[in-house]
């Protein structure tokens, strides 16, 4: 029996999944572990999350969250191993020594830590110049040839593959070298300043969380920058009609799309069945959702029993590459 080719992905605990979160990756990690042609992990990345500002309390919650939200999305456990990174000892380690191989220039070209910097000011710590060698590990630990991401993932990706190169280049040849799977829309666009990408850390509304209710989504799509009010507002408008060509039917997309090349396109109505059909999509996440908030041991056994597997594979490799390194 051939072996499948292993992916992984990973996914920061800082607040509710959103639909940038989902068109970039997650509905891309469902439909990659449906077809079972790969060996999934996805890893609830902890350790990254603590290079921003979230107290020990928030971080906690928001870990449990993330997994409730991430098996109401259709993540399988019985498909993919779900885990949470801290709980599998081997990440940090081969950091490390990924952080001994990484020259300095190199993490600090790195776009996220330039505009994470600049977001946080006050905190600009060393986990946040060093958190894409924590990233390679992440990958490397695993052996994945696939990485299914979100655009602004794709730097961190690369710089894995240089890290991989310089990796084997000192101590041999050992690992793969990882590529990056995107998927049709890799960049939703925020509601609020359309020339961003949608992010959890840039307010509530600018971004259509999968668990918001319909009302809530109505006023955050109302709300949304169009045409009319700006400069940003054509970005606005195609990302609205990249998103109705996700979600929606595609005479419904094609019909706006006329409409917005004849100048005839009323941004209210475009708003209004954008809003019904993501509500509409997500309707069975939010039940799911529910049923899982109600049965919270049942995820947390799902994320031990994740974690077990995960270890198995982590062990494996960190013990060659120690003794690969000269450690052992
Ligand atoms: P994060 O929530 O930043 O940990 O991101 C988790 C995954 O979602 C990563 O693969 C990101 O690339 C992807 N992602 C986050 N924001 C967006 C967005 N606005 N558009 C597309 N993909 C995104
Ligand atoms: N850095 C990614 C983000 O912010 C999350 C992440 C951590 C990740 N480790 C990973 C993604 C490994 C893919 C593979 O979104």
């Amino acid at each position: 029996m051939t072996k499948k080719p292993i992916l992984i992905s990973g996914i920061q605990p800082t607040g509710n999944l959103h639909i940038g979160n989902y068109l970039g990756a997650v509905k891309n990690w469902v439909d990659l572990q449906n077809s079972g042609k790969y060996r999934m992990f996805i890893c609830i990345v902890d350790l990254h999350a603590l290079t921003g500002n979230q107290s020990a309390e928030e971080v906690k919650k928001n870990t449990l969250n993330l997994a409730i939200e991430l098996l109401a999305a259709g993540i399988d456990p019985k498909k993919t191993t779900l885990f949470v990174q801290s709980h599998v000892t081997g990440h940090t380690e081969l950091a490390w020594l990924f952080n001994c191989i990484t020259p300095l220039g190199e993490l600090e070209r790195m776009t996220q830590f330039k505009d994470k910097s600049s977001r946080q000011m006050k905190n600009i710590n060393a986990g946040l110049l060093t958190y894409p060698a924590l990233m390679a590990s992440d990958i490397l630990l695993y052996q994945s040839q696939r990485i299914p991401v979100g655009e602004d993932q794709v730097q961190h990706v690369e710089l894995t593959r240089s890290i991989a190169r310089w990796f084997n280049g000192r101590y041999g040849d050992y690992f793969t070298l990882p590529e990056v799977v995107l998927t049709n829309i890799p960049r939703v666009k925020s509601l609020q300043e359309p020339d961003k990408k949608m992010s959890k850390s840039h307010g509530e509304k600018n971004y259509i969380a999968l668990c918001d209710d319909p009302e809530v989504i109505q006023n955050k799509l109302k709300k949304a920058v169009t045409a009319s009010e700006g400069g940003m507002g054509s970005q606005g408008v195609q990302n609205l009609l990249g998103l109705l060509k996700e979600f929606g039917e595609k005479d419904v997309y094609e019909m706006y799309l006329k409409q917005e090349k004849d100048g005839t396109i009323q941004y209210g109505n475009l708003k209004k069945d954008l809003a019904q059909i993501i509500s509409d999509t997500f309707s069975d996440f939010r039940v799911e959702r529910k049923k899982y908030l109600s049965n919270q041991r049942r995820v947390l056994t799902i994320l031990k029993e994740g974690a077990k597997g995960a270890q198995k594979v982590a062990d494996k490799t960190l013990k060659e590459v120690y003794r690969l390194v000269g450690l052992r």
